[in-house]
């Protein structure tokens, strides 16, 4: 078996996701899970049908306040370092889905505290300013603009400090030394940053002055810091947020994730159709050498990276998927036609976010909390 490895701020090899749940000590999604979401909204979203979304803690717990008409509300993120690719949009996307579905409030934290502090060369003001081209990609989305708030954190320090110390005073070094693997030579900010994560999980509840239950949306990356939030929030008197992880996009290159840090791996919102067509053209393929030996053998969907973006993100229907993964298994389908339908799909997608991004930029005032 390869090794892998998955902290929030390296994700190395092939991840096993059936051990990365054991190590997380987070719980499949299964399906009395699936049934309570059909009960509640009428529907099972594609992303939870396909297990994109595939683990959780306390969603259980979730549902059913819920159904006895206790709101939770969502919290999810970003860290700005780069422009934003298809990668992170999964998560935020599917936070966007549960926010219609539930009419629930979201916070999203936006975190170039964070990305300062682990990024060699980032200012912070350069940062800070990818936080808020990073806030026209969300926007552009579809969030609520009256049921969503979008946290900076240096924007947003006096709020987010008072409650950030409360959760440091309960977070040990040699805690989040076992947790993300600092060393001696780690800067003290990285050490402190994990309070901060934890701050927009409990920042609701401060507000009402009353307990409201939390889901966050996320990456299983990310889970890390929420273990140490569920561990410290119950010791300052608030409920444990809970969250649903899912699956990390794979990226256009063989193995692993879509990294922004290797930009020939991913998509970015910011990509021409050009740009698009190319990189999907060039994207690790399941298909044969040849066209005579695809026809004969067929290809593999299951490692094919074009066909893994119309699973995540781009084919919803299910039947349409099933058509298209037969016919590629088959050699009825070649390699060229799968990457075609990709690139029309993902260059629809794209040029249409582009708008949205554009026209976000008239309201993005409305979206951010200042303090
Ligand atoms: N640390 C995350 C990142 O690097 C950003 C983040 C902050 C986040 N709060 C979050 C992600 C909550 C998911 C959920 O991308």
């Amino acid at each position: 078996m390869a090794e892998f490895k998955v902290t929030p701020w390296e994700v190395e090899g092939k991840i096993d996701y059936d051990k990365l749940v054991k190590q997380f000590g987070v719980s499949l999604i299964d399906e009395s899970i699936l049934k309570k979401f059909k009960k509640i909204t009428g529907e099972v979203h594609f992303m939870l049908r396909r297990k994109i979304f595939f683990a959780h803690r306390d969603l259980d717990f979730i549902l059913n306040e819920y159904e006895k008409g206790n709101k939770f509300y969502l919290y999810t993120g970003r860290g700005p370092s780069e422009n934003l690719h298809l990668g992170h949009l999964l998560p935020l996307t599917f936070t966007k889905y549960l926010q219609e579905k539930f009419k629930v409030k979201c916070y999203i934290q936006l975190t170039d505290d964070e990305k300062f502090l682990f990024k060699r060369n980032l200012t912070i003001e350069q940062a800070n300013k990818i936080a808020y081209e990073n806030a026209l990609d969300i926007i552009a989305l579809g969030f609520n603009k009256k049921l969503t708030k979008i946290i900076v954190d240096t924007d947003y320090a006096k709020t987010l400090y008072k409650q950030a110390i409360r959760v440091a005073k309960h977070i040990t070094f040699s805690t989040a030394k076992a947790v993300f693997g600092f060393e001696n030579s780690s800067n003290i900010g990285q050490i402190f940053y994990t309070s901060m994560q934890a701050v927009p999980a409990f920042l609701e509840s401060v507000f009402q002055g009353k307990n409201v239950p939390c889901l966050i949306p996320h990456g299983i990356d990310q889970d890390p810091h929420f273990r140490i939030a569920r561990d410290v929030l119950p010791k300052l008197g608030y409920l444990k947020p809970a969250s649903i992880q899912s699956k990390l996009l794979p990226g256009l290159l063989e193995g692993g994730k879509m990294s922004a840090s290797i930009p020939n791996s991913a998509i970015f919102t910011t990509d021409t159709p050009k740009e698009i067509e190319k990189k999907i053209k060039n994207a690790f393929s399941g298909g044969r050498e040849t066209i005579e030996a695809h026809r004969k053998y067929g290809g593999n969907p299951d490692i094919d990276i074009p066909f893994q973006y119309l699973k995540y993100f781009f084919e919803p229907d299910d039947k349409k998927l099933k058509k298209i993964e037969e016919d590629y298994r088959s050699g009825k389908l070649l390699t060229g036609e799968l990457k075609q339908i990709v690139i029309e799909k993902i260059t629809k997608f794209i040029l249409e976010h582009q708008e949205k991004r554009e026209k976000a930029k008239d309201v993005i005032e409305e979206f951010i909390l200042r303090d």
